[in-house]
């Protein structure tokens, strides 16, 4: 996709970023059914990378979405999408809260019981933030390419905080 505006540019590359990101969740952490010993440092290095990143994600790019996007989308009409998306942002920022916890109550003596919570809670955060990363990148960027102007785009780019 040929895209104009800086938003859609900064929104595509955050997405491929997240995108790479579950794919590493599902190879280190769901592949792995034994629970890691404390000192195992792969694990520890991509679980201090995933916290960092998700906390981007959330406070980060939703908000960039939320209150810079979709207020141009909806004055566009496109207000049943931002409904929708809203709505997968508020599942997902319950889920990534989940993640993040169990990450916390384990690290450092990880049991056969709180890995799998992670393993568990970390599938459910893969299919939903891999659909909803999916479902913007064919539906929120083409809404976008229609909606933005160069002085909309330009705004909306001064309050992405990354
Ligand atoms: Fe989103
Ligand atoms: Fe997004």
């Amino acid at each position: 996709m040929n895209l104009r505006y800086s938003a859609s540019r900064i929104l595509h590359d955050e997405h491929m970023v997240v995108l790479a990101l579950l794919n590493d969740l599902e190879r280190v952490v769901l592949a792995r059914k034994e629970p890691p010993a404390a000192d195992d440092g792969e694990i520890g290095r991509f679980l201090g990378q995933l916290r960092g990143a998700l906390a981007h994600e959330v406070t980060v790019h939703f908000a960039f979405e939320e209150d810079a996007l979709f207020p141009v989308l909806i004055e566009n009409g496109a207000g049943d999408l931002c409904d929708l998306l809203v709505e997968e942002h508020h599942v997902l920022r319950q889920t990534i809260e989940d993640v993040l916890a169990r990450i916390s109550a384990g690290t450092g003596s990880w049991t056969p019981q709180s890995w799998a919570g992670l393993r568990a809670v970390s599938a459910e955060l893969v299919e939903r933030l891999r659909s909803h990363a999916e479902k913007e990148e064919m539906a929120l960027l083409p809404a976008m390419e229609e909606a933005l102007t160069p002085e909309t785009d330009a705004e909306a780019c001064t309050r992405h905080e990354g």
